[in-house]
This record gives C-alpha cells, structure tokens and sequence, in this order.
C-alpha cells in the first residue's frame, strides 16, 4: 500500500469557484459549482442531485461535512482520456455558507475578519482536520449513514481552478454583476500562476448573450488568452469531464490535449 503521503501526487487537486454568497449577491439560485462537481464525481444518474445547499444551520455548519469552512470535500476519481491516459482528481468546491436563522455567511474560524469570497476563493493552501467528503444535502447531520471519507492529511494544495459561469438568466443577478464578481475572481486566481478553465454551467438554458459576454471577459488582455471555455450542462451531462480534463491537460501537458467541441457538437455526438 502507498502512504497517504506519496499518494496524493498522483491527484490533479481541483477547486471549482464562482459566484457565491447571499441571495442578494448571487440572486435566486446558484451558479451551479455543486451540480457541476456532483456530475462530474458522480456522473450515473442515480447518484445526480440538482439539488445542493449553502444555507445551512448552525449544528451543519460545524458538522464534519462542512467542518465550519466555506469550501466542501467532493472526494475522488478517476477518469479515462481518449488517448487511454487515467487521470485522478481530488475535488475541492470553495461555495459560501450562509446562516439559515442570520442569512448571514457564517464567520466560522476566522473569528469575524473572513476575507471576502473573491480573495478566499484563490486560495491554494487547505487544510481542514478530519473534514469528511460531501455527498448530497440529506447526508449533513446523519453522516454515519453514507460513506465517510476524510480529506487525506487534512490539507489539500490546489493545482488549478475551474471557475463557474452560469451563463443562464437568474431573477435578481444582473450579467453585469457576474461578470465583475468573475473578472475580480479571474484577477485573483491568475495571481497563484495555476492554470484556469471557465466553465459555463447551465448551457441548457443558455442565453446567447451571456455566452458572448464570458468569451469577451476571457480575451481580456490581462488574461493573456491563457484562459480555455467549456461550455457545460451538469443536468444533460454534457462536456462536465471535458472541462476537467482540460485543466488537468494544463497542468500536466504530458497528459494530452482533448479538443474543446461546443455545447451543440457535444450534445449532437450522444
Ligand atoms: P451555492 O453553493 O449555493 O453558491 O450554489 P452553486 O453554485 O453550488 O449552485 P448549485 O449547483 O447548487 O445550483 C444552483 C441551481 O442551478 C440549482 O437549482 C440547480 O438545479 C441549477 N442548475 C445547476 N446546474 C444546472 C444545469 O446544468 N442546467 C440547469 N438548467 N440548471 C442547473
Ligand atoms: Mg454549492
């Protein structure tokens, strides 16, 4: 058996971010990081909820599952190129809680002077003592009833982000508004010199023009057209690996280069 130690160089680690917070910051729902995790760890069916949650009580917040951070463990996977090359991820979402009785994010650790999400989210540097890997909202405060899975080491060190836009139209977020959270989110991930993939979640109920907004938020020079876009649905299941792929193939170029197809090729192919 390999230690703990040594085994956690074979894992692309992986930090899905967007736009998070309270209603009034990210509007009606979410952009959809959680879905777009849970699909791509748990790609059957069966295992798909569209269903997660970031309000929470406090006795969930402090359980292990969220373990009072504002990022959740989704565990691990491996997955299979078209050249035949097996990659393995270790998947981080970094979300926001908010507090179900305040509707305030919580302040948890961080006694009061939390960062604000578009700082934090950047971070490469976990750690989290015997966090256990998320799985689906029923699963926080009956956590002996699933699989339990701690975050190996308690630490995580973040290779590359996949950063989230939902390129549908949500009531109560404006596309102006997620698109100057994305660029300061954007401006701080390229700080860390680790490779970017956007991925935009929700192209089921896609809006043209918000579509054309990321591909002109991307060629923005101080992003050096180093910043590759997939078009994604985690409901229809449709490019959700390839994004994955992608910024593993960035961070290891010996891994292979999987072409990037459009939402309309990819779902034309099944
Ligand atoms: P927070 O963690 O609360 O900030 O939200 P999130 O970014 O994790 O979003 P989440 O994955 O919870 O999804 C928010 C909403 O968008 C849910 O109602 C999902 O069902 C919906 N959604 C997520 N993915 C898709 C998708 O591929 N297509 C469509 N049409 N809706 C989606
Ligand atoms: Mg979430």
């Amino acid at each position: 058996m390999l230690s703990r130690k040594s085994d956690s160089s074979k894992f692309f680690h992986i930090s899905v971010v967007g736009l998070s917070g309270t209603e009034k910051e990210k509007g009606a729902v979410g952009v959809g990081k959680s879905c777009l995790c849970n699909r791509f760890m748990r790609s059957d069916a069966d295992d798909y909820s569209p269903d997660h949650i970031s309000v929470l009580s406090q006795s969930d917040f402090s359980g292990r599952v969220v373990n009072n951070d504002h990022f959740l463990y989704w565990g691990e996977v491996t997955k299979t190129t078209d050249e035949g090359i097996d990659l393995h991820f270790q998947l981080i979402e970094q979300t926001e809680f908010i507090d179900d009785s305040s509707f305030q994010a919580f302040k948890g650790m961080f006694c009061g002077k939390m960062e604000p999400y578009v700082k934090r989210c950047a971070a490469t540097k976990l750690s989290s003592a015997e966090k256990l890997m998320y799985i689906c909202k029923n699963q926080l405060g009956i956590e002996k009833e699933y699989e339990q899975k701690v975050l190996p080491d308690g630490k995580v060190s973040i290779d590359g982000f996949i950063c989230v836009f939902d390129v549908s139209a949500i009531p109560n977020r404006t596309l102006e508004k997620q698109v100057d959270v994305i660029a300061a989110i954007l401006n701080n991930l390229m700080k860390t010199k680790k490779p970017i993939v956007v991925a935009c979640t929700k192209y089921d109920d896609a809006d043209e023009a918000y579509g054309r907004e990321v591909e002109r938020l991307v060629a923005r020079k101080e992003y050096k057209g180093m910043i590759p876009v997939v078009e994604t649905s985690a409901h229809d299941n449709i490019n959700v690996d390839l994004a994955f792929i992608t910024l593993a193939q960035m961070i290891d170029r010996n891994k292979g280069r999987a072409k990037i197809i459009s939402y309309a090729e990819a779902s034309r192919m099944r």
